[in-house]
């Protein structure tokens, strides 16, 4: 039996997305060991019943505990965290950390005109969450949302640039840009792979944030304060897909790295 302090983080998305946050925590924390699941086989979640995803969001999350022993979950998905955080949180026996206060954090903390935007699936914005997360805050600021449907396909096509992304874009992000606000949270973990073309459409004056290396940040600190880092050299890292797994490492490698060497399959029936 491992020590907890050497069991993996575990970490899942619906698909690719989530990668962003897995390089910032590989990047923060090399010596820590990784498996992450994409579930690119019931992918799309941003235009699926909140009910559902929650569901899917327990399944993964109890297998990266009971399967893979994870020490603590990551939801590296806005959807799934906008849904199922609270619920994670009060069901599983280790520390649960999600993508969505992170994020706002780091959105209030680069405004200058206190006029901030937020763009997510259409689950993640209907649901409100980023709302509160503001909110929370506490800080003076002025929110407007936008939901962009179609984004995330585009990333798992690997169509992350050209016209079509563009057109769409430019359709998508008229109220953020309408808005006037001087920094957009990408508030879906697909969504910096599509940087340039939002850039573009937004401006170079308006400044990107994503919620990836805050997370990372969020995941470290609880790792310190229930004393299980790992201080050893280097990291295993695991991928797995519930889809096309010669797809998943294919892409999975060009977007996170070298790290993701292969992709193995993963299903609600894995370690069972
Ligand atoms: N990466 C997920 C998120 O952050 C994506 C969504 C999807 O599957 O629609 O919301």
């Amino acid at each position: 039996m491992p020590s907890m302090s050497d069991r993996p983080i575990g970490m899942f998305d619906s698909g690719f997305g989530g990668l962003t946050v897995a390089r910032a925590v590989i990047d923060l924390l090399p010596n820590e060991h990784l498996v992450y699941i994409g579930d690119t086989g019931r992918y799309p979640y941003g235009n699926k019943p909140a009910d559902e995803v929650r569901e899917y969001a327990r399944e993964l999350a109890w297998s990266l505990i009971n399967d893979f022993d994870a020490k603590l979950i990551v939801v590296a998905c806005n959807t799934a965290a906008s849904v199922a955080l609270e619920q994670l949180a009060s069901e599983l026996p280790v520390p649960v950390v999600g993508v969505i206060e992170p994020g706002a954090r780091a959105l209030v903390r680069v405004t200058h005109n206190n006029k901030v935007g937020v763009i997510g699936t259409v689950g993640t914005i209907s649901s409100g969450a980023y709302v509160q997360a503001v909110r929370q805050t506490k800080a003076n600021v002025v929110l407007t949302s936008a939901a962009c449907p179609g984004f995330v396909e585009f990333v798992e096509r690997d169509q992350t640039t050209g016209d079509e992304v563009t057109v769409l874009a430019e359709r998508l992000l008229a109220p953020v840009r309408n808005a006037g606000v001087d920094s957009l949270l990408l508030g879906c973990t697909h969504y910096p792979y599509l940087s340039r073309v939002i850039s573009e459409v937004m401006g170079p004056e308006v400044v990107l944030v994503s919620s990836a290396d805050e997370t990372a940040f969020a995941v470290r600190d609880i790792l310190l304060e229930h004393s299980i880092q790992r201080d050893e050299l280097q990291g295993d890292h695991r991928f797995l897909s519930s889809g096309d797994i010669a797809w998943f490492a294919q892409l999975g490698r060009r977007l996170l790295g070298p790290e993701l060497e292969r992709a193995d399959y993963w299903s609600t029936n894995t370690g069972r």
